[in-house]
């Protein structure tokens, strides 16, 4: 039998077989292959700094000649805990050997575990385990209409959602919907209804929304982190806060990028002391070893939704549980809230003391912070000179570069950072 199908398998054996050969030979590859070949044989979706990853641990990855460089993307605030922190490894690796995958269509000993686990941190009912940041998304506007129509006697098929301008909630055609990013949403319409936006940082803009019948939720970022990283005033969470609970709207916080001890905060809401109704993680909660997501919502709203009306057959997999568990773990045990909030003190302080001419503005919260870079100068070709210095950072939107580094930074690799940046701005 084996034999009868290795045959049938020839064609596909000849290249995996070339493809053990060129994994064998990826010592040689230089960084110049790497992007040829990714070029070749990948969608161009991105625009990655020309680096060759190969080797992460801590604050620091290598590129594939050896060349160390700091961390300061930190994957987009998905790598919180470091590169390849022991503690979530060893939690993949013995679940991995146990169970990974058993689909939602039967119980597993370990789902119950996490759930308890993590409406206990964050003080919610219940949880529904999804996979990516922008699952997130999607699960919180889904259970939110379901809610309106439920408990809100919104009319069939009229709930509407609000959002604030350049928000970023991932690529799916909802997400896309609800940005007013042309770069995000332009040539793929048509768009999902029932959706608005309003004005980032304009309570205002937030109470005349809202206040429509048939708007069932105000989903935002405390700190928006792809529009650049922009803080809005104190106070604005709270009246968010208030205002919600005023008109009987959803509050949906999306901490996908700010929440996990990035902004000196467990999440950033903590700030104004204020729970959102739905509150959507990511990216860290599985520091960078595979897609964790989670919504969180008290029984009001959560159990709005019923078997059979929403799920993901990786969501919730023994697997992505224990890794959470563990990243969460990390996050408490070694106090990287706090650590995020010194470091990025301190990253500030010395920042604000480069020359206004080339960085007109610093901000941020914790290790979650960016520059703006004066239009005399190009931040693209800051970053490849940071790159060259070793210091890897992304621009945004032509002029910003945001700074965020794994949040287990200690204060001398911040101060020999924070020299790179220095050095490297000063060059200009
Ligand atoms: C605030 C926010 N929400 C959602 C997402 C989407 O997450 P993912 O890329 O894991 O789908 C992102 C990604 O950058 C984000 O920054």
């Amino acid at each position: 039998m084996f034999s009868k199908l290795s045959t049938r398998l020839a064609p596909q054996l000849t290249r995996q077989q070339q493809t053990l050969h060129s994994l064998k030979n990826a010592t040689k590859l230089t960084s110049q292959k790497v992007f040829e070949r990714e070029n070749k044989y990948g969608a161009h979706n991105y625009h990655p700094l020309p680096v060759a990853l190969t080797k992460g641990e801590g604050v620091y990855v290598w590129d594939v000649e050896g060349k160390q460089y700091f961390d300061y993307l930190s994957a987009y605030s998905a790598v919180n805990q470091g590169h390849g922190h022991p503690k979530i490894i060893k939690a993949l690796m013995e679940q991995a050997q146990k169970l990974s995958l058993t689909s939602r269509a039967f119980y597993s000993d370990v789902l119950g575990e996490y759930e308890e686990y993590i409406t206990g941190i964050f003080n919610y009912d219940k949880v529904l385990p999804m996979n990516t940041g922008v699952e997130g998304g999607e699960t919180a506007c889904k259970l939110a209409r379901k809610w309106g129509y439920l408990k809100k006697n919104i009319p069939h098929n009229q709930a509407k959602i609000i959002f604030a301008e350049n928000n970023f909630w991932g690529r799916t055609l909802s997400a896309v919907s609800a940005s007013t990013d042309p770069s995000c949403y332009e040539g793929f319409g048509p768009f999902m209804p029932g959706f608005e936006t309003i004005k980032y940082n304009d309570i205002a803009a937030v109470e005349k929304a809202i206040q429509e019948p048939h708007v069932c939720a105000f989903m935002v970022e405390p700190i928006q982190g792809e529009a650049g990283v922009v803080v809005p005033d104190a106070g604005y969470l709270k009246k968010i806060r208030e205002l919600c609970t005023k008109y009987n709207v959803l509050w949906i916080a999306d901490e996908v990028q700010t929440g996990l001890a990035r902004t000196g905060r467990m999440l950033a809401v903590d700030y104004e002391e204020v729970k959102p109704d739905i509150l959507i993680l990511g990216k860290a909660l599985s520091g960078g070893m595979y897609p964790v997501s989670a919504v969180l919502a008290n029984d009001d709203i959560m159990l709005c939704i019923k078997p059979g009306e929403h799920g993901s057959t990786y969501g919730g997999n023994p697997l992505g549980c224990k890794v959470a568990m563990a990243a969460l773990e990390v996050l408490i045990e070694e106090k990287l809230a706090e650590n995020a909030e010194k470091m990025g003190n301190l990253l500030r302080s010395e920042l604000s003391t480069l020359p206004k001419d080339i960085v007109s503005t610093v901000r941020g919260k914790g290790l979650l912070n960016a520059i703006v870079i004066n239009s005399k100068y190009d931040a693209w070709d800051i970053c490849l000179r940071l790159k060259e210095n070793g210091l890897l950072a992304k621009p945004t939107h032509g002029d910003i570069i945001r700074f965020a580094p794994p949040l287990v930074i200690n204060e001398s690799e911040m101060l020999e950072s924070i020299d790179i940046i220095k050095k490297t701005i000063l060059s200009s």
